[in-house]
């Protein structure tokens, strides 16, 4: 791992909480991700379960967790089991966890092997009325591979099948939108490295440049960083391809005069970032892109103020619409009389403003948490209202991650140049 060691107090706290959610006389089960193949002898890189990740902060395949709140055995209510090293492994891939470093990182006493699992397992179960099971319920995941947690579900029904099974990822959902001030801190770490890699690409862009030229930029400064990399594939959209939502081939040529798109932030220990800035290519906004830039910018420091304790997404989403049919109309994009006479179904604003402004940030770019929820403390949400003007081929969205205190939202990416203003300054002047 590149990131420095994180206090295990982060995984200890989470567990405390997990565990209150749980019926009586239960065990559950989480399991690493796969590492997945590629082609011959190939494999992607590894990126563990978030869940497991979350409880634990074991960073290493084939891992198991158990928490087992009630087991006979004081030293069985929570367990790790880990991939025993050996001489091969170590020669071929490295170093894998001691039972000594796993209880370090993650504040479990009991570490066991893989090769003990079935048999301390049976004997939880047995001991138990309900089994806990992990699937992918992210509204927005299309899961075709078969992962760990569901090989492990087809196992465990048929093996025990008249246990009671419930579902783990209710919780997890609810558990993991709350950040703890350790998983703040990590945030706001990958927030500050994504800063670094921003402030380098403004003295970087100009006419000329490709996007996978800045591409380069970022990797080298988020990596030098301790990051693993980006938070999620990075959106360097020049010109038209900024009206593009999910574009990612960053295969252009910056053009004199184009305004470029950059969504694009650095993970650190697993936690994601997620930023949004635009630029012009050459350093100087036309007055048509400062206008339609400050019209978003408007949308975005309102909005932020709207994240508070006991407000409802949808709400949000309702009352931040409203703010872009105003600018919209004032860009001359929109007609108040047309939006007066609107189906508030399906509002006008969405022809240029066609997306979600939040959605919660952690672990996942794209976080787990119930948007019927009303807003809670420690929640964290991006505020990334944008207009996407095909037609004049200009796409300015506009990105912050926001704390949600009680004292109010606290944008954890306030040290990134955003004011029009400010961004032509530092472009200018270092040419
Ligand atoms: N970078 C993906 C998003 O902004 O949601
Ligand atoms: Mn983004
Ligand atoms: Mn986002």
């Amino acid at each position: 791992m590149k990131y420095k060691a994180i206090n295990p107090q982060l995984f200890i706290d989470n567990r405390a909480r997990f565990i209150k959610h749980l019926l009586s006389h239960s065990v559950a089960v989480f399991n690493a991700n796969d590492i997945m193949p590629s082609s011959a002898d190939g494999h992607l890189g590894f990126k563990q379960n978030t869940d497991l990740f979350h409880l634990c902060g074991i960073d290493q395949e084939e891992s198991i967790l158990i928490i087992a709140p009630h087991a006979l055995n004081v030293n069985h209510r929570e367990i790790l089991f880990l991939k025993e090293t050996n001489e091969t492994i170590a020669v071929w891939e490295g170093h894998k966890y001691t039972q000594e470093e796993a209880t370090t990182t993650s504040g479990i006493k009991t570490v066991y092997w893989l090769s003990q699992f079935e048999t301390v397992f049976k004997t939880l179960v047995c001991e138990s009325e309900n089994i806990y099971l992990n699937t992918n319920e992210h509204l927005r995941a299309v899961v075709e591979v078969e992962t760990r947690d569901a090989r492990f579900l087809d196992w465990c029904m048929k093996k025990y099948p008249l246990h009671h099974y419930q579902r783990l990822a209710p919780i997890m959902h609810n558990i993991r939108a709350v950040k703890n001030k350790y998983e703040i801190e990590l945030i706001q770490q990958a927030c500050n490295i994504t800063g670094k890699g921003f402030e380098r690409l403004l003295k970087f862009i100009k006419p000329g440049v490709t996007e996978y030229e800045i591409e380069a930029e970022l990797i080298h400064e988020f990596v030098r960083n301790r990051s693993n990399g980006f938070a999620y594939g990075p959106i360097i959209a020049s010109g038209a391809s900024a009206c593009v939502l999910h574009y990612v081939e960053n295969n252009k040529e910056c053009q004199d005069g184009e305004v470029i798109l950059l969504d694009v932030a650095a993970e650190y220990a697993n936690y994601a970032s997620d930023l949004t800035r635009c630029v012009p290519v050459n350093g100087k906004f036309t007055v048509r892109q400062k206008q339609v830039y400050n019209a978003v910018l408007r949308v975005l420091k309102a909005a932020t103020q709207m994240l508070v304790p006991g407000a409802y997404i949808s709400h949000y989403h309702t009352q931040v619409g409203k703010l872009m049919e105003q600018e919209l109309i004032g860009l001359g994009l929109l007609k108040a009389e047309d939006v007066a006479q609107q189906n508030p179904a399906t509002p006008l604003y969405k022809k240029y403003f066609m997306h979600g402004t939040s959605h919660f940030l952690g672990l996942d770019v794209h976080d787990v948490g119930n948007f019927n929820k009303p807003i809670e403390a420690g929640m964290v949400f991006t505020c990334e209202p944008g207009i996407y003007i095909p037609e004049e081929k200009l796409g300015i969205r506009l990105e912050n991650d926001i704390w949600v205190t009680e004292k109010g939202p606290v944008n954890l990416m306030a040290h990134i140049p955003i004011e029009a203003d400010d961004i032509e300054r530092i472009m200018l002047t270092s040419k």
